[in-house]
């Protein structure tokens, strides 16, 4: 925690927020209601100010959430990189160096138009290793930018909103996502996975902390054609994909998977019996896929230890839903209860539903 007297912490606080594109008003409306003002925003990206928190706001919709230093524009990289020094020694009076240096460009659209995926681009890598040996020696203690921070780590947050128009900010990495550069796992797949679920599978695997090991049995309803098994399968774990689709077969084929070729509901609850895990992702309107994983979570055998359950908003008008979910979730009296947007989620949210066993 920050000391109350650490002098980079006057107030107001201004913050920078990073989010998906659309997901703006969501993360605006949580804010507001906590007593942040608006300020500039573009789409992904919201700044506000409060006069007493020092802490950024959290919220289901923020990916990455800082304290805000100041924006710089300049028409190349000497002129931005002179003037963000200048920002950085106006800001921060207590010259601390930062462990981690995290450079990443907001989302330049929605996720999934026109195959567009969040993460670092060639742009923001060029200016990371730019910026990088002009802060070192002042402002920075790690060897290289753009590394995961542990926990604790301070972090120098520098967002791209265009190529000449930088945003500079600063957070105290904790949960994996603030510890993740611009909020995204960084992850190298060991084959070409089967679908972009693969992603989204193991950022709410290692966002969950759930302890899934190898020889554990994962079910999946809404499998095909299978890049989240294929994540569950490189885990070492049995398991059983639910889909009345075909799976590819780079998953069917493997011996630890087997496929069930049905719609989850029209299927007897003894099927759930032996499984530890289970991850949902079919595409079935919310309120019909809680009342499928009901009847499974409610049944006396059921041995679930871990759910991960994407569930489809449809649109950011209807995020007044996800609390009535919450609260049915809540009724099955599972240990532990986390909503948040994955980064690799599209207009949709992730449950993360814990059952003490
Ligand atoms: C977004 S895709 C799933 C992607 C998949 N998780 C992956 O990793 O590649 C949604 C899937 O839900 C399946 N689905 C729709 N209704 C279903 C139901 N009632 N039971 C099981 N699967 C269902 C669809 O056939 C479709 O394959």
């Amino acid at each position: 925690m920050e000391s109350s007297k650490d002098p980079n912490l006057s107030h107001p606080t201004f913050a920078m927020i990073t989010c998906a594109v659309g997901a703006e008003s969501a993360v605006k409306e949580s804010a507001t209601s906590d007593g942040w003002r608006l300020a500039f925003s573009r789409p992904g990206f919201v700044t506000m100010k409060h006069e007493q928190s020092t802490e950024p706001p959290q919220g289901v919709f923020v990916r990455t959430a800082s304290r805000s230093i100041g924006s710089v524009r300049g028409e190349n990289s000497k002129t931005l990189t002179g003037k963000l020094i200048e920002q950085l020694e106006e800001s921060l009076p207590a010259k601390r160096p930062f462990q981690q240096l995290h450079v990443w460009p907001k989302d330049r659209g929605p996720i999934g138009r026109f195959d567009f995926e969040p993460g670092p681009d060639e742009v923001s890598q060029a200016v990371s290793e730019e910026i990088f040996p002009i802060l070192k020696d002042d402002w920075l203690t790690c060897d290289h930018p753009n590394r995961i921070a542990e926990s604790g780590d301070r972090v120098l947050d520098l967002v791209l909103l265009e190529p000449s128009h930088w945003f500079l900010g600063w957070h105290v990495a904790s949960d994996w996502h603030s510890r993740w550069p611009g909020g995204i796992q960084p992850i190298t797949p060991i084959e070409e996975p089967v679908s972009r679920a693969y992603y989204k599978a193991a950022e709410s695997i290692t966002w969950s902390g759930f302890a899934m090991r190898p020889g554990d049995t994962a079910i999946e309803i809404g499998s095909a054609p299978g890049g989240a098994c294929g994540r569950l399968l490189e885990l070492g774990m049995r398991v059983i994909g639910i889909d009345p689709a075909e799976m590819d077969p780079r998953i069917s084929e493997n011996p630890k998977f087997k496929h069930i070729r049905a719609r989850a509901g029209d299927l007897p609850r003894k099927i759930f019996r032996d499984a530890k895990w289970l991850l949902v992702d079919s595409n079935v309107i919310p309120d019909k896929t809680l009342t499928t994983i009901e009847n499974i979570v409610t049944h006396r055998g059921c041995m679930l230890e871990g759910l991960l359950v994407t569930l489809k908003i449809g649109n950011y008008d209807a995020v007044q839903k996800i609390e009535q979910w919450h609260q049915r979730i809540n009724n099955w009296n599972p240990s532990r209860v986390r909503v948040r947007q994955l980064s690799r989620n599209k207009v949709e949210v992730c449950f993360a539903i814990h059952f003490q066993r």
